[in-house]
């Protein structure tokens, strides 16, 4: 089995990303990470990537003139790592169209609610906002449109009269460490594929 290599984008704490990781120890899983990539100098995943031996990288947006400059010296890391398939995991920049085109098809992420439901920030506190009764994650295709590509898999979660913010994102962050990885399997061993 010739495993897909698959870069990983954070911004902070990095919970999914070890999820990955461990999934990969898996002799059967499809996939390894071969490169974690923050745009947070500071991100706490980056040292945790850096334990397991894992090829690391910073890029501040800030340091770049245009933030097209800035893709394109990620572009070049990933290339540099021979990545087939990247996973965005908590990475909190909105990407350029070109960046996220050249990757079509080859690019997923990871977003606490049930989409279409809840694009952008905040889901928890508008979840609970709404009253809503289930809440949940999905891991879906990125596409130029935020939030807007083909979902893979979801989970839902049930939300409790008692939830603040952070209790619901607990629930809805074990069910996020559970399905990436299934999803990263589904798309790794050719078992799912998208059609943009
Ligand atoms: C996760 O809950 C992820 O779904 C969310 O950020 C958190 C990152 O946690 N992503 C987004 O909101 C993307 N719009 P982690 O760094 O521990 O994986």
């Amino acid at each position: 089995m010739t495993r897909k290599r698959v870069a990983i984008l954070i911004s902070g704490r990095g919970s999914n990303m070890s999820a990955l990781i461990e999934a990969t120890r898996a002799p059967d899983y499809p996939a390894e990470i071969v490169g974690v990539l923050s745009n947070r100098a500071a991100a706490p995943g980056l040292a945790t990537a850096a334990s397991h031996g894992i090829a690391t990288a910073s890029l501040a947006q800030s340091k770049f003139p245009t933030r097209d400059m800035f893709e394109d010296v990620m572009t070049q890391t990933l290339e540099s790592w021979d990545v087939d398939i990247v996973c965005l995991a908590g990475f909190m920049r909105i990407l350029g169209a070109d960046f996220v085109n050249n990757w079509a098809g080859r690019m997923i992420n990871i977003h606490p609610s049930l989409l279409p439901l809840y694009k952008g920030l905040h889901t928890h506190e508008r979840a609970l906002a709404d009253g809503a009764t289930t809440h949940g994650c999905t891991v879906h295709f990125v596409t130029p449109g935020l939030d807007e590509g083909a979902a893979i898999l979801q989970a839902e979660v049930p939300v409790l009269p008692s939830d603040t913010p952070d209790t619901l994102a607990d629930r809805v962050l074990g069910q996020e460490h559970r399905i990436y990885p299934q999803a990263l399997r589904l798309l790794a061993s050719g078992q799912i594929t998208s059609l943009v």
